[in-house]
């Protein structure tokens, strides 16, 4: 059975700081997430692609062949290095975190503090206000760059799991799993919180794991 597995990466230097965007590295939590969401993921996966991983670590229920898809954000890439390195792993910019512009690496405090207007026209309205300054991003605009990666998704055969970020993760789960547009810039996606999304004829089912450590 095919399966789609969805997370953000581990916890970042920034999530630490509440700073957004930017590129920094994962803490040692982080690190510790990405060592049991390798474990977990790849006790689903049969080992046929994977001669040497022991058999004994495989449960009965098994998901086939898995490729693995992480944005080329450090946090994210550096979440996939514990996976076995036979696994089909691309890093794509598809799967970027939203680019605030001028407000890259900033706290919702300091962007407050230096634009209370901007803030404000966000608050208002998160869909469609885009970051100012060259590249910067509306949800509107990151859900256009993810359509064709949806379409990929949908398309493939084979069991994927997606390393991405917040707002990457609210646009395909709202996606997949039906959720109004109005809701989705709102909705709660934890850190370190592991989503298997199994597409059926009618709709998807969503089992949420959560990494208790
Ligand atoms: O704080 C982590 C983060 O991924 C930021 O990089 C990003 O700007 C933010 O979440 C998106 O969430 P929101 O749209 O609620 O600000």
């Amino acid at each position: 059975e095919r399966t789609i597995w969805l997370t953000r990466h581990g916890e970042s230097v920034y999530n630490l700081c509440n700073r957004i965007g930017g590129d920094s590295p994962l803490t040692e939590f982080g690190r510790r997430y990405s060592q049991a969401l390798a474990r977990f993921v790849q006790s689903f996966h049969p080992p046929d692609e994977c001669s040497d991983l022991t058999r004994t670590e495989y449960p009965k229920e098994s998901y086939g062949p898995l490729s693995i898809w992480t944005s080329n954000l450090r946090r994210a890439r550096e979440t996939a290095e514990p996976f076995d390195q036979r696994f089909n792993i691309k890093s794509v910019r598809f799967l970027n975190e939203i680019y605030s512009g001028v407000y890259e690496n900033m706290t919702m405090e300091e962007i407050q503090q230096a634009n209370p207007e901007d803030f404000a026209a966000r608050q208002a309205n998160k869909l469609v206000y885009r970051y100012p300054g060259a590249g910067g991003e509306s949800y509107i605009d990151v859900i256009d760059r993810l359509r064709p990666g949806i379409i990929e998704l949908e398309r493939m055969e084979t069991s994927v799991l997606v390393v991405t970020h917040n707002v990457i993760m609210r646009t395909l789960l709202a996606y997949f799993t039906g959720i109004d547009l109005q809701e989705m810039p709102s909705l709660n996606i934890p850190l370190h919180t592991l989503y298997c999304l199994k597409p059926k004829p009618y709709g998807a089912e969503l089992i949420k794991y959560r990494y208790n450590s």
